[in-house]
């Protein structure tokens, strides 16, 4: 009963654009940036939280998931996902297909043990992106106290540490703004070969939504 109350609620909530993620699907749907469009989802989980503000609008939805329990759960919220049970940071070094639009909804901190937010999927989104390609993933510019206290592995020393390592110098991994921010994944995505030609931010709750549409840069070497 309580879980079918919890179904209901959320179609409501979704019925009624009541996530986050919908400031960004509505960003991204008035761009004309993913209608049409092949996406991977690369952190499944059940696929019901974010996925139905876009899910409608790919020509081709893939999902992928570590859990393989929750395998039959994202067939029945997406029906027409084609589903891999795997490890997303291991698979996107393997897949041949490439995508239009990559969602990394990634835990918050430090996960798996040795995975750190989006640190260790990005790199390899460059070799699976088509020549346009939009890029969602979660950004943490501050963690406010309240949430360091509800989630204390945020900022701990480990999660400092992998934050230290991916940003380096170019950012204070503690506090920065979106602008400051911005310029660090311009720069990243110019040394990977794509230039962004346009974002959106969102604040979602202690995460924030960073969506980048970026296009492949052309060599000038005929
Ligand atoms: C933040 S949740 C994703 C939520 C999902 N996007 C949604 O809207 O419902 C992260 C998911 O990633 C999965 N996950 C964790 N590590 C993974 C990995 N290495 N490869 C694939 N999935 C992984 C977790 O099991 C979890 O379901």
């Amino acid at each position: 009963m309580i879980s079918f109350l919890r179904k209901y609620r959320r179609k409501l909530k979704h019925a009624l654009k009541g996530y986050p993620i919908y400031a960004v699907s509505d960003w991204l749907v008035k761009n004309n940036y993913i209608q049409n469009k092949t996406f991977l989802e690369a952190f499944a989980n059940t696929g019901e939280h974010q996925a139905p503000a876009y899910y409608k609008y790919a020509s081709y939805f893939e999902a992928w998931e570590i859990t393989p329990e929750l395998a039959a759960q994202i067939k029945e919220n997406l029906p027409n996902a084609v589903v891999k049970v795997t490890n997303s940071i291991e698979e996107i070094t393997k897949t041949t297909r490439k995508f239009d639009v990559i969602i990394l909804d990634a835990h918050m901190g430090v996960f798996g043990g040795i995975y750190c937010e989006h640190f260790d999927i990005l790199p390899n989104c460059f070799r699976i992106a088509n020549d346009e390609v939009v890029i969602v993933m979660n950004v943490m510019p501050y963690a406010e106290d309240k949430w360091k206290e509800r989630y204390p592995t945020v900022f701990d020393e480990k999660h400092l540490e992998r934050r230290k390592q991916f940003y380096g110098n170019a950012l204070n991994v503690v506090t920065c703004t979106y602008d400051e921010m911005i310029a660090f994944y311009k720069d990243y995505f110019r040394k990977n070969g794509y230039e962004i030609t346009d974002y959106f931010f969102h604040q979602r709750h202690l995460l924030h939504y960073l969506a980048v549409k970026a296009t492949k840069i052309k060599s000038n070497t005929a």
